[in-house]
């Protein structure tokens, strides 16, 4: 009976779904503007694309039958039941069909998208009766409560994309999803509850982050050989990661399980060679024991982040040979032990973060590794991108759709730890503090020009602060703070004009610290605790026991407007803003959490009016 015609592509519903009939009512104040034309033909256009089936069943109030392009009152479109105009410029801004008994199809041709000051859209009742909706695309609204009953029960042999991230939707899911040929489910930033549900197997995407879920994860997640995209971060879970999902990244390009409590061993993960594996983030979890040896087998590898767990082990050279390892974060764990030579220098070449901080390393910092790690030593001209994976699916309907997933991790640059969403392609990171190595820091470091951050704190190192770090000049921020390091502080630091933080405090520095640009900007307290430094900002003044050190000279200071200029910059900049703002490297790259899912869809041919629009 129903004569629902093939919804061809998709259907965009807005808003306030959950909050079904009652929308407009009552929103009607006694001034009514006049209805601007192209939005009157809109509506008619979109009026005549509908069936309505029964229009005597008492369950129905099909408005929409009323909507006239003749009469006295009617081609004032604002006082239409159901249409609701802003009262100030008599754009359409809400439109109720809930009841309508209407049947039919909304595509991407549909008249609807002509109104784009459309705010509120209420289809609840359309979609009810639908048994071929594709997509329900609901992301990013303030949708609460939840997910009503007969959602789960609508065109479960169709519905295969479904977005509903960003809400406030409470409550639990079905132990299983009910769409059978379901391939984009994407319910994180939510407020769900229970255990996550079981996919069909033909899944692609799975994103259930940022809820409340919790319980353990299914074996019935083991048989996903088309999932690309899981991410169950920031949730509860606990129990073992399944160790079948050793065989998942056959598939999958993105493992995300941060933030929850998952406990054991992390399975051998890319047991078969064939991976298509892009990044694995396991971090925050409390997971133990040894990091798996067949990681080496992950070809494609790009970011491992195993942060913020128990894992004992030593460090993984084993790593080295993945050709295409970007990102390698250990940081508070329990690696333990020296870290020896490199078996040869074409180790770890693609590498440009590595945070191996809160650990038990002992012995040399590992300088060899210096000369292996190329993409750290050149300032990388190219235009800004952020390091993702970019997927590309392709569909019936659509000739396909394109998902990016940029990689995220949380460090501790400028002395502030923070999470970053996104990291530019150019930036370049060391954290080995917290650790116990000793001896003596490389002048090899200063081979590293592409360095953003550097971080040796608090370990055992001695000797003198290389000279060669002055050749650094992308520097940001470096931090050789409560060491035994000894000796001056080389004036060639001087020459790294993007430094914003220093510190090498709790040492046992001698001498005058380099006075001028952006030293004059730096704390007391970047210097304190070694007993033989002077000078500004240091309250102790540089005596007679060194060579005569001339006041600084005036001139020198301000021979070049420009470094003026940058000096008065810095100092607001370390005044005001720094711990705030992430600075060059970092600096349009700062996360909003809230963010919405990245998706990015295309389509080739045609390219009409798709479904971009941004409705707020
Ligand atoms: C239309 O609805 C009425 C009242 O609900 C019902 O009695 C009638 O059978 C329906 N007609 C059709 C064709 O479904
Ligand atoms: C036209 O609308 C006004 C205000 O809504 C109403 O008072 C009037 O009766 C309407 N006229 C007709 C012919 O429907
Ligand atoms: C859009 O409209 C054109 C012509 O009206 C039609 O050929 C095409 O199939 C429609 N596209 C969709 C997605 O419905
Ligand atoms: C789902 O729909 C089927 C038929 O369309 C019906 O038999 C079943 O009772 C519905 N289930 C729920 C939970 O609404
Ligand atoms: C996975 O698939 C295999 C064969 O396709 C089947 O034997 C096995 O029971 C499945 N495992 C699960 C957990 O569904
Ligand atoms: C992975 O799959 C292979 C066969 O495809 C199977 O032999 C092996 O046991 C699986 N490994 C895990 C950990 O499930
Ligand atoms: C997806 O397509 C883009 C170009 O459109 C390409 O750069 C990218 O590598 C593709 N991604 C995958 C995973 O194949
Ligand atoms: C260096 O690392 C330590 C922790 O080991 C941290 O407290 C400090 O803030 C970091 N320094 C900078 C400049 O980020
Ligand atoms: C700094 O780099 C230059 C060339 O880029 C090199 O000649 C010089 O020796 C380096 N200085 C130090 C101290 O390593
Ligand atoms: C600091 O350095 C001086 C020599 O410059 C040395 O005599 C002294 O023992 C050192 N102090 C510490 C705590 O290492
Ligand atoms: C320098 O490091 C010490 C401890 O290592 C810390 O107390 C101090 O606040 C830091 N100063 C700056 C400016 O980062
Ligand atoms: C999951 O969704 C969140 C926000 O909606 C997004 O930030 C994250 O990148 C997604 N994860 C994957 C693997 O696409």
């Amino acid at each position: 009976m129903e004569l629902s015609l093939r919804l061809v592509s998709f259907l965009c519903v807005l808003l306030k779904l959950l909050a079904l009939e009652i929308m407009v009512a009552n929103s009607f104040t006694s001034f009514q503007p006049s209805c601007h034309d192209y939005e009157r033909s809109a509506l008619l256009q979109f009026k005549e694309s509908f069936v309505i089936v029964n229009k005597s069943a008492s369950l129905c109030d099909p408005k929409i039958l009323q909507w006239n392009s003749y009469g006295v009152n009617t081609s004032n479109c604002c006082l239409w039941d159901g249409v609701q105009c802003d009262e100030v410029t008599g754009h359409v801004i809400g439109l109720d069909l809930s009841r309508s008994c209407l049947f039919g199809s909304i595509n991407s041709n549909s008249t609807l998208f002509n109104l784009v000051h459309l705010q509120r859209l209420n289809l609840a009742d359309f979609l009810r009766h639908q048994n071929q909706v594709r997509w329900i695309s609901l992301s990013n609204n303030k949708i609460s409560g939840e997910i009503p009953k007969w959602m789960w029960n609508t065109s479960t042999d169709t519905l295969d994309f479904l977005p509903i991230a960003n809400n406030f939707i409470t409550g639990s899911q079905p132990a299983i999803i009910p769409w059978v040929n379901m391939k984009v489910y994407i319910v994180s930033f939510n407020m769900l509850q229970g255990v996550p549900p079981i996919p069909p197997p033909c899944i692609e995407n799975y994103n259930a982050s940022e809820n409340m879920l919790s319980g353990e994860i299914s074996n019935m997640f083991c048989n996903l050989s088309s999932l690309y995209f899981l991410d169950l971060s920031g949730n509860a879970l606990s129990g073992m990661i399944p160790k079948c999902w050793g065989n998942l990244s056959n598939s999958l390009y993105v493992l995300s399980l941060k933030n929850n409590f998952f406990q054991g061993i992390i399975p051998e993960i890319c047991s078969n060679s064939a991976s298509n594996l892009r990044i694995i983030d396991l971090s925050y979890n409390k997971l133990q024991g040894q990091l798996p040896r067949s990681l080496s087998n992950c070809m494609m590898l790009e970011g491992i982040v195993i942060s913020n767990n128990q894992l004992k082990d030593v460090f993984p050279s084993w790593l080295g040979s993945l050709p295409v390892l970007k990102i390698l974060t250990l940081q508070q764990n329990e690696f333990y032990g020296v870290i020896g030579k490199p078996k040869n220098y074409l180790e770890f070449p693609k590498l440009q973060v590595i945070d191996i901080s809160f650990n038990y390393f002992t012995g040399e910092l590992p300088s060899h590794y210096i000369l292996c790690w190329n993409a750290m030593k050149d300032i990388d001209p190219h235009p800004l991108t952020y390091l993702s994976v970019t997927l590309n699916y392709t569909t019936t309907d659509f000739d396909w759709v394109q998902v990016d997933n940029r990689y995220a991790i949380t460090i501790t640059t400028k002395g502030v730890k923070r999470y970053y969403g996104a990291i530019q392609d150019i930036f370049t990171f060391i954290d080995m503090s917290s650790n116990r190595f000793e001896g003596q820091i490389s002048e090899l470091f200063g081979n590293l020009k592409g360095l953003y951050s550097l971080n040796l704190s608090n370990n055992l190192l001695t000797g003198c602060i290389p000279s060669s770090l002055g050749n650094l000049t992308v520097l940001e921020s470096l931090d050789l703070s409560q060491n035994k390091l000894s000796g001056e502080i080389p004036k060639q630091l001087k020459q790294l004009g993007f430094l914003e933080r220093f510190n090498v405090s709790h040492n046992n520095l001698t001498g005058r610290i380099p006075q001028g640009k952006q030293f004059d900007a730096f704390e007391s307290s970047s210097f304190e605790g070694n007993p033989g430094l002077c000078g500004d900002p240091l309250l102790r003044k540089c005596g007679y026991s060194g060579p005569p050190s001339l006041p600084p000279s005036v001139f020198e200071e301000n021979d070049d407007p420009d470094s003026l200029m940058e000096l008065d910059w810095k100092v607001v900049l370390i005044g005001f803003v720094s711990g705030v703002v992430a600075g060059v490297a970092l600096g349009d790259i700062v996360t909003i959490r809230r963010h919405g899912w990245l998706v990015k869809l295309s389509y080739k041919g045609r390219r009409q009016r798709t479904h971009q629009r941004n409705w707020r």
